[in-house]
């Protein structure tokens, strides 16, 4: 091995490094590198490791057997963050997570470049809704709240500030878009995705990868990561990282085509998922890396494992022995990059030299790895300027464009005209709840903020209504431990109070790991709120005076009670770090609330599955007892303080051929007393098929403002690929027969005009 090395160097020296020439083709700069790097460096450019913050922290308070399943904390037993430091200057590290300073990302890089290669090392980091677990930095609302936007340019702009964002403190590739479509409000994760519907995911994750990767060539662009792949959106018992057990259909229809946009788009690493799919995990899972990703798609980037997850296929799935052949199956079966830690290097490199690995297939993985770091210009500006950092980071547009997201993200779900707020009538106001003054609006994937970053609901409150008077019961951050004598003194206060606002929901800090109720790894048994809430919102409404009740969530909530008693309901999600003035600003009507449920909202726990594009023989049967088989609030539902009237719904034509297209229109007039925006969809339904097919599908959209009286003519097109499907034998065709076009304000029959036209 040695007398190899030195051989190897003395060759080096007479030849011209043209990995180092910023000026040569990406190509001819990865073969060039690739030919001068060891078997342990390869293998090294494959693996990840914590950064060395993050493994003093955690090595200081977890045991050897808190690493089982904790999937966000972790440092490596027998080892320091020293060992670390020395394996990066010896080129054994391609990749760090959880870097949450310049400084450290900036260090770590220096020692890199101490190595014998200089290889850059790539940093990653989950920037979910802004870089918003490193703090200073632009927190967004999170997937589910910019998904009930339908603002497909809100996710590229969102997506693009992120990026410059990460790239002034030397990040350079988010674990993001999470492009699942969620099927199961009991799964923690639902408020990191962009909802139920393939069709509104797959756009969403489309303008998500191209924000963040620009044209992947720029220091202001990072590498967008499609996950998790897939079907964990919809665990057999609502748990994270629990079996999928998905047909060959409805992964083709429902979970593929996110991925497969994403893909299209561009996006150059893909995460695959903690559960197994089918009973094969899908970190050893073949038919999903090779035959879909690269062989039907051409994915050319490069696959990362989740956490742990390639020696979870050994001490979870036990579908291989030891980690050694884990890491042997992931490998052969498509995996180019392993999160995270030791024993990867030692035994892949066993793996080689045992001849089971060819070194050929290392090299492919390591060409796609270091293709992306020449690509994002890491070999020519390794480091981040620091002072420059914090003029980027926060600035006024990123926080302009987080308040803007939030206003258009936020649900109106019920109001019986107590909304907006007159100032004049409700001059004295309770506010309570857990999310009423807590930096919890900031959601999952977040850390603490200092606190003038951050406008708590309260906050908004008093800064867009000065001269009320807001009375202020405290009920502490964490729903599972309310105090009874804190909800007696809301109670009691409510009744000297003109109006009541109740602030409920989750609770989805990280840094209370095992605190929160909502978040990864924290799935319920039922939707309903926590703890003493409705006993909260119950004895508050009791005092007579209207309540009205905001939701601070990421999944779905079913709120029976109150969407039944009080008079309005607000579902603000997790709106980020401007989301108390959003949320405010709803309230008492500076901004006139558009969006629409991008999720179902079932009433009970009882009723999941329940998604809008169902199939037809799904509520053949009612629920017996006198239960509804009928969601709290249907997808694509959502209120405004105005009202538009739909009409002349026209298609051009009765009959269209296989090449063909069909022009709809669809006249929308603002009826009401204010301009608004109004999300108009476009649903279809084939009339028969061979196989059976959804109820109705989102096929188009469009966000429409209107003046108070002002009508449009929306109008769309209707190609054949949006009546595709799969047949019998799972080909992709186009069936002749009539197809249904409804066009409307949410996904419910009786918000939708409807017409039929006929594919010859
Ligand atoms: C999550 C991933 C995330 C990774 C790194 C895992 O537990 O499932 O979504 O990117 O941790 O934080």
């Amino acid at each position: 091995m040695m007398a190899m090395g030195a051989c190897l160097s003395s060759f080096d020296g007479n030849r011209k490094e043209v990995y180092k020439d910023a000026s040569a083709p990406v190509k001819d700069r990865v073969e060039d590198l690739l030919s001068r790097m060891t078997l342990e460096e390869k293998v090294g450019q494959m693996n990840q490791f914590v950064g060395i913050e993050h493994i003093k922290a955690n090595s200081a308070v977890m045991t050897e057997a808190d690493l089982k399943n904790n999937t966000a904390n972790a440092f490596y037993p027998g080892f320091t963050y020293k060992n670390v430091e020395e394996w990066t200057k010896e080129g054994e590290i391609g990749s760090f997570l959880h870097v949450l300073t310049l400084k450290e990302a900036n260090y770590l890089q220096s020692l890199a470049m101490k190595s014998r290669l200089q290889i850059p090392i790539l940093f990653g980091i989950d920037a979910i809704h802004g870089n918003a677990n490193a703090p200073d930095n632009t927190v967004y609302p999170t997937n589910i709240n910019l998904a009930c936007s339908f603002d497909t340019l809100m996710a590229y702009t969102i997506a693009r500030q992120t990026a410059k964002e990460m790239r002034a403190m030397n990040m350079h590739w988010t674990f993001n878009p999470n492009v699942e479509v969620a099927r199961d409000p009991r799964w923690g994760r639902v408020g990191e995705t962009y909802g139920e519907d393939p069709y509104l995911v797959s756009l969403m994750g489309v303008q998500a990868v191209k924000g963040y990767q620009g044209k992947l060539d720029s220091d202001s662009d990072v590498l967008a990561c499609i996950k998790h792949f897939v079907g964990g959106s919809e665990p057999i018992n609502g748990t994270n990282g629990s079996p999928a057990d998905l047909s060959e259909r409805t992964l083709r229809e429902v979970f593929f085509p996110p991925f497969e946009a994403g893909v299209k788009a561009g996006a150059m690493s893909l995460m695959t998922a903690h559960n197994e799919l089918n009973g094969v995990p899908c970190h050893s899972n073949e038919w999903l890396m090779e035959d879909i990703l690269r062989g039907e798609w051409k994915f050319p980037g490069f696959v990362v494992s989740d956490w742990m997850d390639i020696e979870h296929i050994s001490d979870l799935h036990a579908t291989a022995e030891n980690i050694k052949e884990a890491f042997y199956q992931s490998i052969m079966a498509g995996m180019d990059m392993h999160m995270h830690g030791i024993h990867w290097n030692e035994m892949v490199a066993e793996l080689v030299k045992e001849g089971r690995i060819p070194e050929s297939r290392i090299d492919e993985s390591v060409r796609r790895i270091l293709d992306i770091k020449f690509r994002l210009g890491l070999f020519e500006h390794p480091y981040a300027d620091e002072a420059k950092t914090m003029k980027v980071r926060l600035c006024p547009e990123h926080r302009q464009t987080a308040l803007q997201a939030a206003r258009e993200g936020i649900v109106l779900l019920k109001n019986d005209g107590v909304l907006p707020l007159d100032v004049a009538k409700y001059k004295k106001v309770l506010v309570t709840g857990i999310n009423a003054d807590d930096e919890n609006i900031l959601g999952d994937w977040s850390a603490p903020e200092k606190p003038e970053n951050v406008t708590t609901i309260l906050e908004g409150l008093k800064m867009i209504a000065p001269d009320t008077q807001f009375d202020f019961v405290d009920q502490g951050w964490d729903p599972r431990n309310m105090d009874p004598q804190k909800v007696a003194d809301a109670a009691s206060r409510a009744k000297e109070a003109d109006l009541n606002i109740v602030v409920a929901g989750e609770y989805m800090m990280r840094f209370r790991w095992t605190d929160r109720t909502d978040g990864e790894d924290t799935d319920r048994s039922d939707i309903d709120l926590v703890g003493l809430q409705n006993e909260l919102i119950e004895k508050v409404a009791a005092s007579g005076k209207p309540t009205i009740l905001v939701l601070v969530n990421g999944r779905p909530l079913g709120v029976q009670w109150a969407a039944k008693h009080l008079p309005a309901i607000v579902e603000a999600w997790a709106p980020g770090m401007s989301g108390g003035q959003a949320v405010a600003e709803i309230l008492y009507g500076k901004v006139n609330p558009s969006a629409k449920l991008a999720v179902t909202i079932p009433r009970s726990v009882g009723q999941i599955q329940m998604i809008y594009n169902h199939k037809p023989s799904q509520y053949f049967h009612p629920y017996a007892a006198g239960k509804p088989s009928t969601p709290l609030y249907p997808f694509g539902y959502g209120l405004s303080y105005t009202t538009y009237k739909y009409d002349e719904l026209k298609l051009s034509a009765q009959e269209i051929g296989k090449e063909g297209s069909l022009d709809v229109s669809v006249r929308v007039t603002n009826t009401g007393q204010r301009e608004g925006t109004e999300i108009v969809q476009l649903y279809i339904r084939d009339k028969f098929s061979c196989v059976t097919r959804p109820v109705k599908e989102l096929k188009d959209f469009a966000r429409v403002p209107l003046k108070a009286g002002e009508s449009k003519v929306v109008n769309f097109t209707i190609t054949p690929d949006k009546l595709a499907f799969y047949d019998i034998k799972m080909k992709k065709i186009v069936e002749p027969g009539e197809f249904i076009v409804m066009v409307g304000s949410s996904s419910d029959d009786k918000d939708l005009l409807m017409k039929t036209f006929t594919l010859k």
